[in-house]
């Protein structure tokens, strides 16, 4: 009897905390697998790395992150600030996997089309943001 209504339980707990997830919770931090989370940026000390995915963030983030990467908010929409503690606390792994990835059901796409080596220098110019 037990284990047959512990299942049910279990579904429903992952069913509520997919549904209570919102933009800029940080849900996506839990998803990461360890192997991916340890991975380091093969650009962290390249010297044009910083200046290189501010283009790329120009082109393809800024529109939803501000030129900055200050955040918007539009309407319902939420993209959070990229100045945040928790984008500077996460590792480059971490980063990594949600560039890769996405978190699409909270509105960011995935950026698996950009080379590696693009979403790496990301990595290096979120890091070096102020
Ligand atoms: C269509 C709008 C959109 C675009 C374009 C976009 N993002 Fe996002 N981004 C979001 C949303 C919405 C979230 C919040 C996701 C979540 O919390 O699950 C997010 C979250 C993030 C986060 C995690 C922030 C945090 O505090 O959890 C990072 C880092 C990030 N985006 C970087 C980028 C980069 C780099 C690009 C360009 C390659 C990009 N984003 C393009 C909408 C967008």
């Amino acid at each position: 009897m037990r284990t047959r209504h512990f299942a049910p339980a279990l579904l429903i707990l992952a069913l509520t905390g997919i549904l209570f997830a919102e933009p800029g919770d940080g849900e996506w931090l839990h998803k990461v697998p360890p192997k991916d989370r340890a991975r380091p940026n093969p650009f962290a000390s390249d010297p044009d790395a910083p200046v290189a995915g501010a283009k790329i963030f120009a082109d393809h983030c800024a529109a939803c992150h501000g030129e900055d990467a200050a955040g918007k908010t539009q309407g319902k929409h939420i993209r959070p600030n990229l100045h945040a503690d928790r984008v500077k606390q996460a590792t480059p792994g971490e980063l990594f996997w949600l560039l890769t990835n996405g978190s699409l059901k909270n509105g960011m796409p995935p950026w698996s089309r950009l080379p590696e080596a693009q979403r790496w220098q990301l990595i290096t110019y979120l890091k070096s943001l102020p």
